[in-house]
């Protein structure tokens, strides 16, 4: 068999056969684009959404399934059937493939086609861009300062004149929340991912967003930019509450602090009973914006499972309450082992009353130390 009659075959397969292979390419894309689509819809991707600008994200995200399920089918199916049928069989090594000048309506074809999706997607993202960051129609607006730092986030709001900070998201439903994001230390992002709304912190600047939240409950807060050894674990909780709750919140938030801090019952002990140091170990200081240390620790006797910090039954052992201070103030002075430094926010001390430190370290050394 020489050269020529081999490259005739050669030639001929794309030819005669190119027909049916068209039509069988475009049974098999038409199915696959279908299931495609079909099981792009049907994945449940995202967490229950939660606000009205998840609404109109989720609507994106199906309608960029639906447009690109097609294009990828598209692109495999012609690779597939291309190598099936245009592979080299033996004998075929040396041979060149046939001199082609290129086909000039499907190149205008494959360049307009993209071109047209491409500028039609954008203006569709835009717009929808633009609906949700759009300001609410009518009255105030609410405004939530997050500030992030290593590793964690602090809400700051003004509610009638009066200023206070939380170390817990909270707003009510139905209303537009403005957040403006900024950060103390290195980037960051504030992400809800129930919302969909997501946001650099970046160093110097303030960034924001707007949410109307659409669903009560709990929804976790998110750090979405590496921003260090705890970047895993900077995460707190968004309360979504109904009017008259977060009323009832904002009314404890801003009452005279001998108010807010009694009420406690387990815990505390000694001088500083009016303190529930196991509320604050395993809730924080809400009005200052102390994270909570269960959080990060495991401590038996509060029922925490943090794993980001030593487990305080450990490393608490046998130590006197000056060390017990000494690590909530200045937690770097001396590192676990296995730990580093860093880690463990160093503001406990501008965050905490001198009651309320007082309180933690009775506290864990009743619980850890002995
Ligand atoms: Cu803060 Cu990652």
């Amino acid at each position: 068999m020489g050269e020529e009659s081999t490259r005739a075959e050669a030639d001929s397969r794309g030819g005669r056969g190119g027909r049916r292979t068209i039509q069988q390419m475009v049974v098999v894309g038409l199915i696959a684009s279908l299931l495609g689509i079909a099981l792009g819809l049907v994945i449940d991707w995202f967490p229950t959404a939660g606000s009205t600008q998840a609404d109109k994200i989720d609507t994106f995200w199906d309608v960029l399934i639906i447009c690109s399920v097609p294009v990828f089918v598209l692109v495999s199916t012609v690779v597939l059937f291309a190598a099936r049928d245009f592979r080299m069989r033996p004998g075929e090594e040396h041979l060149d493939g046939p001199p082609i000048h290129g086909n000039t309506r499907l190149e205008v074809v494959w360049t307009a086609v993209p071109a047209i999706m491409l500028v039609a997607l954008c203006t569709y993202a835009y717009l929808v861009l633009h609906d949700i960051e759009k300001a609410p129609a009518k009255g105030p607006e609410r405004v939530v300062t997050v500030t992030g730092q290593q590793f964690t986030w602090t809400f700051s709001y003004n509610e009638g004149g009066k200023k206070f900070s939380s170390a817990q998201l909270y707003v009510p439903k139905g209303e537009s929340v403005r957040f403006n994001v900024q950060t103390r230390d290195v980037l960051h992002d504030f992400w809800v991912p129930a919302w969909r709304m997501k946001i650099d912190a970046v160093p110097g600047i303030q960034t924001h967003y707007r949410v109307t939240p659409t669903r009560l409950g709990s929804y976790p807060v998110v750090c979405a930019e590496l921003c260090g050894l705890g970047h895993a674990f900077m995460r707190q909780t968004a309360h979504v509450l109904d009017a008259p709750h977060f009323a009832a919140w904002v009314k404890k938030m801003t009452a005279a602090p001998a108010a807010a801090a009694g009420g406690g019952a387990a815990g505390g002990g000694g001088q500083a009973a009016a303190v529930d140091a196991k509320a604050l170990f395993t809730q924080g200081e809400s009005k200052t914006g102390a994270t909570a240390c269960g959080g990060c620790h495991k401590l038996t006797d509060a029922g925490t499972q943090g794993g980001v910090g030593p487990q305080l039954d450990k490393v608490l052992k046998g130590k006197d309450p000056a060390f017990i201070r000494q690590s909530i103030l200045q937690p770097d002075a001396e590192i676990a082992q296995g730990f580093n430094k860093g880690i463990m926010p160093a503001n406990y001390g501008q965050l905490l009353s001198k009651p309320e430190v007082d309180a933690l370290v009775n506290y864990l050394e009743k619980v850890a130390a002995k």
